[in-house]
């Protein structure tokens, strides 16, 4: 069967996922690796990697979504935030929404990314509360995300 695998990557975390599709699928199925492009649509199976952008896909990966016609879909993200998988599941409806029926969704998948030091910055500039030690906390646990564990985990959600 033939595939495209389309994702938007701002830091690199959302690539090194589809790095690990490109290197485990089979290569002579491959028509298309790359920035969202109408010419994936041409694959019967498509892998759509976006990065979390308020709470859903980045605005590439949701216009890429409304172009899909009748392909299967398997939908891969990151997202600073971690730690509890009814987050994810949030995004990943939400980025499906897309879809509008259209499609059929054989997977989703999604892990923790880190988040650039800008980030902590701001956090560490915010009056002391529980909300502040929290979100510093995670965004020193996202730094070594996506991880090899995560990359192990995709490969398994194939
Ligand atoms: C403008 C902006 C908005 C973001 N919004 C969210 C968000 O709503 N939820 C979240 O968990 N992470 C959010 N993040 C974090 C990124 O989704 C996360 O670091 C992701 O792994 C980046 O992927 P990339 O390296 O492929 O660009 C945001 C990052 C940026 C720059």
């Amino acid at each position: 069967m033939t595939y495209a695998i389309v994702f938007s990557s701002r830091t690199g975390n959302t690539k090194l996922l589809a790095d690990t599709l490109l290197s485990t699928l089979p290569g002579e199925e491959c028509i298309y690796w790359g920035e969202p492009s109408p010419e994936a649509l041409k694959a019967e199976k498509l892998y759509v990697g976006f990065w979390t952008d308020k709470g859903t896909c980045d605005e590439g990966v949701a216009n890429f979504l409304h172009q899909v016609t009748n392909q299967q879909v398997f939908l891969f993200g990151t997202a600073g935030f971690g730690g509890a998988p009814a987050y994810f599941d949030q995004i990943l409806g939400r980025v499906e929404a897309n879809l509008e029926g259209r499609g059929t969704v054989v997977g989703r998948f999604m892990c923790q990314g880190k988040m650039p030091q800008a980030v902590r910055d701001r956090y560490a500039a915010m009056e002391e509360s529980p909300r502040r030690t929290a979100m510093l906390e995670n965004f020193d646990r996202a730094l070594s995300h996506p991880d090899q564990a995560d990359l192990d985990a995709l490969r398994a959600a194939l």
